[in-house]
């Protein structure tokens, strides 16, 4: 079943590619840079990576992104991961990334989305693996901050397929950032959002209803409100749930208790994702394998849910044709 698992074409669809900086790239790059680490090993590194809600996740992220300055960084960090993608039978990969994280470090944002660009270019010319780029705003900062972002990025839309939310979600509501999301739309730009992950049912309400999300990153809450789930159904809104996040982040206490395969069976348009996989233990596979291994997940279900993967992308509706 695993290896069942390795050779089935998918795609991701939730993975913010500044939670895929592996401790050995970052101490690598902390030396290349000369920046100062509170770590001694990699092995410090990794044993920090114990996490009680998302918050205390958010803190060390946000931390480690401080060692990518040049656009070589965001490039070895991008290329770490689509190689993965490649080991792993990852066909296609759509990308969050957090401009402000490094803008207001004081990095120019042509230099983030440049690196993490010309990446995705060598893997499509070198394996021919497809890709998009989506911007999140950070929804802990202001929502002008976010207009701010947007604007900074117009000059490089050509680059991006979208926008997301993401960052602490209680407190933090989708209906914040209406105006941003409009003015994105306007643009030509599709949205996303994180919501339902920490945050109530009704932050899924206010994420397709004021933001005009075409998919809800996680959305696991969506279960405690049963007219949203019906909804979800309904209009065949894709939801992008991160097992190995979920438990790692205390979403779910176990496992065995995940709503995934759940979800997926009253007919949610649910898929599996690895959202920060050098902080949560494991890429996409792990993320299959682990539902195999506590759900008892079907190669059947694994299938669809790869199917699901490809039909929640933002490809054309004739690449999708390819792959049902
Ligand atoms: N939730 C919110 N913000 C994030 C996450 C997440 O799971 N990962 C990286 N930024
Ligand atoms: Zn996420």
């Amino acid at each position: 079943m695993h290896s069942f698992i390795n050779n089935l074409p998918k795609a991701e669809l939730h993975i913010h590619i500044e939670g895929s900086l592996e401790p050995e790239l970052m101490f690598q790059l902390a030396q290349r840079n000369q920046i100062e680490l509170p770590f001694n090993s990699v092995e410090e590194i990794r044993s920090a990576y114990n996490f009680s809600n998302l918050q205390t996740f958010l803190d060390i992220y946000y931390q480690g992104a401080n060692v990518l300055q040049h656009e070589q960084d965001f490039y070895d960090m991008t290329m770490a991961y689509l190689l993965r993608c490649k080991e792993e039978s990852v066909i296609h990969s759509e990308l969050f990334f957090d401009p402000q994280t490094h803008t207001d470090r004081g990095i120019e944002i042509g230099t983030v989305i440049s690196g993490i660009d010309r990446a995705l270019q060598d893997a499509k010319t070198q394996w021919g693996m497809s890709s998009g780029l989506i911007l999140c705003f950070l929804r802990h900062l202001s929502a002008d901050a976010a207009m701010d972002t947007l604007e900074q990025a117009l000059p490089y839309k050509d680059k991006l397929i979208g926008v997301g939310l993401d960052s602490s979600e209680l407190g933090h509501p989708p209906e914040k950032f209406t105006a941003v999301f409009e003015r994105a739309l306007a643009e030509g730009l599709l949205t996303v959002a994180h919501a339902g992950e920490e945050g109530p049912a009704d932050y899924i309400w206010q994420a397709l209803d004021l933001l005009k999300v075409s998919r809800i990153d996680h959305g696991v809450r969506c279960i405690e409100d049963e007219t949203l789930v019906q909804r979800l159904i309904d209009e065949q809104i894709p939801l992008t749930v991160c097992p190995q996040s979920n438990l790692k982040l205390c979403v779910v206490d176990a496992m065995s208790q995940h709503n995934i395969l759940q979800l997926m069976d009253r007919g949610v348009l649910v898929t599996t994702n690895s959202d920060d996989p050098a902080y949560f233990g494991g890429y996409l596979n792990k993320n299959y394998t682990a539902l195999v291994d506590s759900l008892d997940m079907t190669s059947e279900q694994a299938v669809q849910l790869a199917r699901n993967s490809f039909a929640a992308s933002f490809v054309s509706d004739d690449i999708k044709a390819d792959f049902n």
